[in-house]
Formats: structure tokens, C-alpha cells, sequence
């Protein structure tokens, strides 16, 4: 997969599938799945670091996430975050922000919201660097957007969100992710751009999808809104190997003399 893949994904109706992942050993078996793009979200503050919300995270959180995630793959097209405020800065800080990612070893940069993000896009674009735009639920203004909560519902909102689309891809966007959106409004803008969507929580319409590795995977017992789809109860698998291993070294089991050395 490269940045010109994304396009031709969406010329020939496949779907787009991401993945969250933010360390070496995970970023090992990605690599060796159907997996298309990893994505090295900033809700590495929340699933990898126990923050409440993506506010948290920082340049160099992200960038150390990245730096293991590249260890741990070959080929595959990798997507970092940019976090919060990191590209509201002065244009120069913004572009240190941008390098530092890059040099991490991201192939792109993910970055929320368009509005006064437009020209800071255009430039990045313009200096060799892919933007992924990231519209609808933007965690990064949880507190302005009174929590997680659906985007774009009703006349207003939606209209809003079509030409906040419409501007990411004029801005020089590759490619989009739509968050929390309804789904018919999210097929509409899918349907209107030529740059594919990738949707969280977004319906079946959009040109791909992205989850949260650790949802998933099923480890997140405390949280799991309507969009999750667990493919593996996680939580109860590693539950049940830990307490295992605590029975068996309680009960001397374990280690076993061939898990042991001789003299
Ligand atoms: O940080 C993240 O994981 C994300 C996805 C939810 C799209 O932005």
C-alpha cells in the first residue's frame, strides 16, 4: 500500500481496511495480516497510557509509539497522528511537528478538523508530506463538543459537514476519516469526494474502516459503543492465561523441570 493506493482502492470499490496500533510486538502480527494501513492514533493516550481522552497525548508520545510500530513492520502504509494543538501553532512549529512524525517514521499524517487547519494542510501537502483529514467526532474537542457524541445530525450540521469534506479534499487530503457520523450522510460525502473515507461509527457507505486495535480485540471491558465490533473476547482469554499461570506457580506446576536448567 502507498499513498496512491488509496485512490485506486476507491476507483476499484475495495474497501479500505485500518488498524489502530501503537507497539513493536502488535505492530509484528499486523504486518503479517489482510491489514491494509496502520494507523498510530492518538488514542494511544487513552488505550496504551489510561488518560481519559487524546488531550493528553504529545509529539513525543506519538513519536515513540511510531518509532516501535515501524520496528515491528515491513511494508506496511503507516498513518501517525498529529495530536492536540501540535498543528496550531506557528506555521514553523506545526512543520517541526509534522517532521518529527515523519521522521519517526509515519508515511502520512492524520490531523482533526478543517476549520483554520486549511492552509496549514495545503502546506504540508505541498512539502511532500500526505495529510489524512479526520472529520466528524474529533476526540481532540471533546470539551467543545460536550463529549463523544454523534456529529452532523440535522440539517444544519449535516450541510456543515459536507462542505467541511469538501474542503479537506480541496485542501489536498488523500484520504478521510469520518467519525460518529450517520450513516446516510457519510455514503453522501463518500459518494461526493473523489478522496476514499474511512469510517468509525460511520456505516457501511464509506470506502473503508478503522478500529481501535484494543476494541477489537475485546481488552476494552469499560467502554463499547455501538460501532465496536469485537472479533475476539480478549479480556477473558488473557484473564483466563493469567489467573492459569498464577494457579500453577501457587501450586508448583510451574516451571516444570524441563522449563528449568541443569547443572
Ligand atoms: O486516534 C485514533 O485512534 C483515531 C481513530 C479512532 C480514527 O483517530
Amino acid at each position: 500500500m502507498n499513498v496512491l493506493d488509496f485512490q485506486a482502492c476507491k476507483a476499484r470499490n475495495e474497501k479500505i481496511v485500518m488498524l489502530t496500533c501503537y507497539d513493536y510486538t502488535s505492530a509484528r502480527i499486523v504486518q503479517d495480516s489482510d491489514v491494509d494501513v496502520i494507523l498510530v492514533g492518538d488514542s494511544a493516550a487513552m488505550v496504551m497510557h489510561g488518560y481519559g481522552t487524546t488531550i493528553p497525548a504529545d509529539i513525543e508520545m506519538m513519536c515513540r509509539h511510531i518509532e516501535s510500530v515501524v520496528r515491528g513492520t515491513k511494508d506496511k502504509f503507516i498513518v501517525g497522528d498529529m495530536p492536540f494543538l501540535s498543528f496550531r501553532l506557528a506555521l514553523s512549529d506545526n512543520m517541526r511537528a509534522v517532521d518529527s512524525v515523519m521522521k519517526a517514521g509515519a508515511h502520512a499524517v492524520k490531523l482533526e478538523g478543517i476549520e483554520g487547519n486549511g492552509e496549514t494542510i495545503a502546506h504540508i501537502v505541498e512539502s511532500g508530506v500526505p495529510v489524512m483529514g479526520h472529520l466528524g467526532l474529533t476526540p481532540q474537542s471533546v470539551n467543545q463538543l460536550g463529549g463523544f457524541r454523534v456529529q452532523g445530525r440535522g440539517d444544519h450540521a449535516a450541510e456543515l459537514l459536507r462542505e467541511e469534506a469538501m474542503a479537506c479534499e480541496q485542501a489536498g487530503c488523500f484520504a478521510l476519516v469520518l467519525e460518529c457520523v450517520p450513516d446516510r450522510l457519510a455514503a453522501e460525502i463518500t459518494e461526493s469526494l473523489n478522496i476514499p473515507t474511512i469510517g468509525i461509527g460511520a456505516g457501511a457507505g464509506t470506502d473503508g474502516q478503522v478500529l481501535v486495535m484494543q476494541d477489537l480485540l475485546g481488552l476494552t471491558s469499560d467502554f463499547k459503543p455501538k460501532f465496536v465490533r469485537t472479533y475476539l473476547d480478549g479480556r477473558s482469554l488473557w484473564l483466563d492465561a493469567f489467573n492459569a499461570y498464577a494457579r500453577e506457580v501457587k501450586n508448583g506446576h510451574f516451571p516444570a523441570a524441563d522449563e528449568s536448567y541443569g547443572q
